[in-house]
C-alpha cells in the first residue's frame, strides 16, 4: 500500500513538472510569435531534445512547414536544425552586409530615407557600383527602365515643372503667357523666361558674340512629328537617345530654347563655352550635361537650355547636379 502511494506521488510531481515544463516552453514560444496552437503543436511533435533549438531558432514557418502531418524521425530533425542554423549564419551575413550598406548611404549627400531599399536592391544588382551614383540614379527613377513607371508630372510647379522620361505633360497641355521671341529668334517662351534670355542675349553681344533661338516652345503635336521623323531615320532606340517622345519634351513647357545650332560643333564655340559658365546668373541650366546621359537619359545637349529662376540655377551650377535629381530631393 505503501509503495502505491510512493508511485502516485512521484506520478503525481513527473506529472506536475511536465505540465509546467511544457507551461514554459509554451510561454517561450508563444512569446517568439507562435500562436498557442502553433506552441502546443511544436512541444507535441518536436523531441525534447531539439525543443531548446526550436526555441533559439525563433519563429520559424519552416519549422511549421516541416512537422505539419509528418512523423518526422530523429535523425530528420536533427538535418533540420543542422541545416536552419547554417541558413541562419548566411542571413546574419547577409543583413550585416546590408546595414553596413544602409549606414553607407545614410551618410550621402540627396539620401532620401523612402528609397533605401531601392539603393539596396539597386546596390546588390550592380555590385561595386559607386554609391552616390546609385542615390542619384534611384532618386530619379532611372535604377526603372526609360519610359516606364511614367506619372503625369506636377503642374503646380509652375516653373520648376519636371518632364523627362518618367514624368509626363498632358497632351493638351500649352503654358500660359506664352510671347514671341521676335529678333531674338524662332518661337515662344513663356515671359519671364524671355526676358531671361533676352538680357542675357544682349549681355553676350558685350562680348562680342552672339545667341539667338533656333527652337523654343513645342506643342504636342509639332515634338510628335519631330520624334517620328527621327524613328523613321534612326528606330527608337537611338533616337530616344537625342529625341523625346511627345509629352515629354520639355520644349513644351515653353521655358526651354536651342541655341544657334543644334551640333555638337556647337560645344566648341566661344559662345557655348561663354552659356556652360554664366547661363545660371539668368536662371538658366544647361538641362543635358556630358556624362550625365544615365541620369537625364539623353545624350549631351550644348544648345539646350531650361529656365528656372535664377537661385535654383545657381545652385544646379554649384552643385554639378542635374534638374532630375535636384527635383527629386528638393521639390518632389
Ligand atoms: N532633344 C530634347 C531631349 C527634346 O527632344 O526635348
Ligand atoms: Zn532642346
Amino acid at each position: 500500500m505503501k509503495k502505491v502511494v510512493f508511485l502516485i506521488f512521484i506520478c503525481g510531481i513527473l506529472y506536475f513538472s511536465y505540465i509546467s515544463f511544457s507551461d514554459n516552453n509554451i510561454k517561450k514560444l508563444t512569446k517568439i510569435g507562435y500562436s498557442k496552437n502553433q506552441a502546443n503543436l511544436i512541444i507535441n511533435k518536436v523531441p525534447s531534445k531539439y525543443l531548446e533549438k526550436a526555441i533559439n531558432i525563433g519563429y520559424s514557418e519552416k519549422l511549421l512547414d516541416f512537422i505539419d502531418n509528418k512523423n518526422n524521425n530523429l535523425k530528420e530533425f536533427e538535418d533540420f536544425f543542422n541545416n536552419i542554423n547554417n541558413n541562419n549564419d548566411k542571413d546574419d551575413d547577409k543583413n550585416h552586409n546590408t546595414n553596413n550598406n544602409n549606414n553607407k548611404f545614410k551618410n550621402k549627400a540627396y539620401y532620401i530615407a523612402d528609397n533605401l531599399d531601392r539603393y539596396n536592391k539597386y546596390y546588390n544588382e550592380n555590385p561595386g557600383m559607386d554609391l552616390n551614383l546609385i542615390i542619384s540614379l534611384v532618386n530619379v527613377n532611372a535604377d526603372y527602365k526609360f519610359y516606364t513607371n511614367v506619372v503625369n508630372t506636377d503642374l503646380d510647379k509652375d516653373l520648376l515643372i519636371l518632364v523627362n522620361k518618367y514624368n509626363k505633360l498632358p497632351s493638351n497641355y500649352e503654358p500660359k503667357n506664352l510671347v514671341s521671341l521676335g529678333d531674338y529668334g524662332i518661337g515662344k517662351m513663356i515671359d519671364v523666361a524671355k526676358e531671361a534670355f533676352v538680357q542675357m542675349a544682349e549681355d553676350i553681344k558685350k562680348e562680342g558674340l552672339y545667341i539667338k533661338s533656333i527652337s523654343s516652345y513645342r506643342s504636342y503635336s509639332s515634338q510628335e512629328s519631330i520624334y517620328n521623323r527621327y524613328v523613321k531615320i534612326d528606330g527608337v532606340e537611338i533616337t530616344d537617345t537625342y529625341s523625346a517622345r511627345p509629352g515629354h519634351s520639355e520644349h513644351q513647357t515653353g521655358l526651354t530654347v536651342d541655341i544657334n545650332m543644334v551640333e555638337d560643333e556647337f560645344a566648341n564655340t566661344k559662345e557655348a563655352k561663354w552659356l556652360a559658365n554664366n547661363a545660371h546668373k539668368y536662371g538658366f541650366i544647361l538641362r543635358y550635361p556630358k556624362n550625365k546621359e544615365h541620369i537625364t537619359g539623353y545624350s549631351y545637349e550644348p544648345w539646350h537650355f531650361r529656365y528656372v529662376g535664377k537661385e535654383v540655377a545657381k545652385f544646379i551650377y554649384e552643385n554639378d547636379i542635374t534638374f532630375d535629381e535636384y527635383y527629386a530631393y528638393y521639390l518632389k
